[in-house]
């Protein structure tokens, strides 16, 4: 049995931030974010109710409201973040209380951007293994909080949100995947946890917020998302338009294109979010995913395939049947 999608949602923060709200706080413009990006607003929390954990829990809601599963019916929720409100306990067993999913494993993973991919990956490996047959993931972000405000190279990027899938176990699900790590790249995208309290410690060089070389993620980024899709292309004997939709991480408009290009694929295989919610990291794709669904362009028996990558460095790509 392979993992398949029975139901989907996300949740945004309503308070929008425009290019032109940002530069009117830093030395950027509309045209400069806009011509780079593609991203034209980003949604960020705005109160402190609306954390990582709420954002969280409203998208695993709906998706379980479209799944037509019950909380208790869940076995296993994974969710994908690196901005959890809280060190310990994870997010996954805080969603697990406010849902009431008293049946489900909790914990979360840390993959960054690839992270919503782990996630779904790995519930797939559990439904073979025939431990589980329902499963709620979830890819959620609170990127406003550790992004370095003072550096408008990465600040105008990122934005915050959930999105969430609920799995079950099917003939008919993933077809296949993949996934991997280059921890020799890690430096390339960093954000340190937090300063560290010991005091035989005085000196601390690392970054404290978000850090990121854009034109090396960039390039990381074209090639390995490239070389998974023709993997995964490969290894179910398909060619690239055999596929209906290529849900990609949404960091970057350009990246979208140039993988499109690379590809030889209209670009309107390559449904995008990134303008209204510029790269939401682990919560990026299920949004994207969760908007094309609920606006009515997924067909049953469309091949979808998505694919991620992140800091760490990771990636990961999935290639299912909706
Ligand atoms: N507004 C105006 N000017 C800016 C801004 C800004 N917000 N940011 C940088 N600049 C300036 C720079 O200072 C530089 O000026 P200089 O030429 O006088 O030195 C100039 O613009 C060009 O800067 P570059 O960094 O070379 O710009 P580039 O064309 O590479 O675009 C960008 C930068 C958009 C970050 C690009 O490299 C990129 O998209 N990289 C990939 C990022 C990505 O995918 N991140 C997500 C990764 S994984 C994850 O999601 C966690």
């Amino acid at each position: 049995m392979r993992a398949k999608i029975i139901g989907t949602g996300s949740y945004l923060p309503e308070k929008t931030i425009t290019n032109l709200d940002l530069s009117a706080l830093m030395d950027t413009s509309d045209e400069w974010i806009k011509s780079r990006t593609g991203i034209s607003e980003r949604h960020l929390v705005s109160s402190e109710t609306e954390t990582t954990l709420s954002m969280a829990v409203n998208a695993g809601k709906s998706a379980l409201t479209d799944s037509g599963l019950l909380p208790e019916d869940i076995e296993l929720i994974i969710v994908a973040t690196v901005s959890s409100d809280f060190i310990t306990p994870s997010t996954a067993c805080m969603v697990q209380k406010e849902l009431g999913a008293v049946h489900a494993a909790a914990f979360d993973v840390n993959a960054a951007c690839s992270g919503f991919l782990f996630a779904l990956n790995t519930a797939d490996a559990y439904f073979q293994a025939g431990i589980y047959q329902n499963a709620l993931i979830i890819g959620v972000e609170t990127l406003s909080k550790i992004i370095d405000w003072k550096d408008r190279s990465t600040c105008v990027l990122f934005g915050d949100g959930a999105g969430a899938a609920v799995l079950h176990a099917d003939p008919e699900g993933i077809i296949a995947n993949l996934q991997g790590s280059n921890g020799e790249g890690g430096h390339v995208l960093m954000c340190k946890n937090r300063t560290n309290n010991n005091p035989f410690i005085t000196t601390d060089t690392c970054p404290d917020y978000l850090y990121m070389d854009g034109q090396e993620v960039f390039k990381f980024a074209v090639k390995k998302e490239t070389e998974c899709i023709q993997e995964l292309l490969s290894q179910a004997g398909l060619v690239p338009s055999d596929v209906s939709w290529y849900l990609l991480h949404q960091a970057n408009q350009r990246i979208i294109n140039s993988i499109a290009r690379k590809l030889k694929l209209p670009l309107d295989k390559f449904p995008s979010n990134v303008g209204h919610c510029g790269n939401t990291s682990a919560a990026s794709i299920p949004i994207l995913l969760d908007e094309i669904h609920r606006s009515g362009m997924l067909t049953q028996g469309d091949l979808i395939l998505l694919s991620g990558f992140g800091a760490g460095l990771t990636w990961g790509a999935a290639l299912l049947r909706w």
